[in-house]
């Protein structure tokens, strides 16, 4: 991959560059035209998405036969990746996993600081400065807001830069999982994403994975959202402007059961209790906010139920059975909709037909 050397010396110090609006910092994260580091959901447009949904069907496709899959499987087999996730993580770090794997990406990790030189006092910036000697990208989820857009700045002041993947951003981000929830989307509704109404449930204050995923909304025509919490978890004033600034029609309630019969998409979270300062989600009364086996005969037909999962109570389990819950299947998406977004960033996508 071709980079630009102007880039690293015309970038400015983190204190002057992080505070700057995304929409001004995306090209720092781009090499000839095309996103590098994927950092932020508002990097994602609407015709990359829709490249990305197709690349992740082709894929999926392809690799049903030996053949296929040894093609794939050769793409990138001559390069490495660095999995960096010091946050719990099941799904998210398996499914990268697993897409390298499909690209024959070869993978090393670090899911705890503890086994790391963090211990002996190296920062984590240069920790991860290091990681980048042996690898060709490192995927990164971290507790620290910031700390990924950091490394992939610090990486783009570097002689050898490595494009960093956001795995999740404490409770900022999570713009992978807004690709593979949109992608679950794109084909619950035959690829059609506009005028749909969306609703979001839960702790949308600390959940990072509805913020992303409502910063993806302004690609999609005529959709509108509820948000649905408890007024303790409301969505932050942030993303509420950005959803203004992109005329973006949306309604907060804690009536539930009075928006779901319009949902064309009800998406669940679980409360982001890990957050809590000093226990303030035990004083929060959470069940209004549950999906029930008796709210299925209130949605419509064709409504879809999507959650990025690990659930605690918020969908009854009885409800799993129901073919409008795709929570299932929106998990395993997230294995190709993210091996495609590697195969992008390393420009083999055009292979992958
Ligand atoms: C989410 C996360 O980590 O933000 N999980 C995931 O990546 N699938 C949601 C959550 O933990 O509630």
């Amino acid at each position: 991959m071709q980079r630009t050397q102007a880039m690293t010396s015309v970038q400015p110090d983190w204190e002057n560059f992080h505070p700057r609006p995304i929409s001004e910092k995306i090209p720092y994260f781009s090499r000839d035209g095309r996103l590098y580091d994927c950092l932020f959901a508002q990097q994602l447009n609407r015709e990359l998405l829709e490249h990305l949904f197709k690349t992740a069907t082709a894929l999926k496709a392809i690799t049903r036969k030996k053949d296929g899959a040894d093609h794939v499987g050769n793409l990138l087999s001559d390069k490495r990746a660095m999995l960096y996730f010091v946050q719990p993580s099941t799904r998210t770090f398996m499914s990268f996993l697993n897409a390298c794997h499909i690209l024959g990406i070869k993978t090393s990790e670090i899911r705890d600081t503890s086994t790391s030189s963090e211990v002996k006092g190296e920062t984590p910036e240069d920790t991860v400065r290091t990681f980048s000697s042996y690898v060709d990208m490192i995927i990164m989820r971290h507790p620290a807001p910031g700390f990924v857009e950091k490394t992939a700045w610090l990486m783009n002041r570097t002689g050898r830069p490595v494009p960093i993947v956001n795995g999740g951003s404490g409770k900022d981000q999570h713009p992978t999982q807004a690709l593979l929830d949109a992608y679950t989307l794109y084909r619950s509704f035959d690829g059609e994403l506009d005028n749909k109404h969306i609703v979001m449930v839960g702790d949308l204050k600390r959940g990072r994975t509805v913020r992303s995923l409502s910063y993806l909304m302004k690609n999609y025509k005529g959709v509108s959202l509820s948000f649905v919490s408890p007024k303790e978890f409301r969505m932050e004033t942030d993303i509420l402007d950005f959803l203004k600034r992109h005329n973006i029609p949306f309604q907060e309630t804690e009536d539930f059961k009075g928006v779901m019969k319009t949902a064309d998409a009800i998406y669940m979270t679980r409360i982001q209790d890990e957050h809590d300062k000093s226990g303030e989600s035990k004083a929060v009364d959470y069940s209004p906010f549950y999906f029930k086996q008796e709210h299925l005969k209130l949605i419509k037909k064709t409504c879809v139920i999507l959650h990025p999962l690990p659930r605690r109570h918020e969908i009854e389990v009885s409800v799993d059975d129901d073919p409008r819950a795709v929570f299932w299947r929106q998990e395993r998406n997230g294995m190709w909709a993210r091996a495609a977004l590697l195969a992008y960033i390393f420009g083999v996508d055009g292979k992958i037909k």
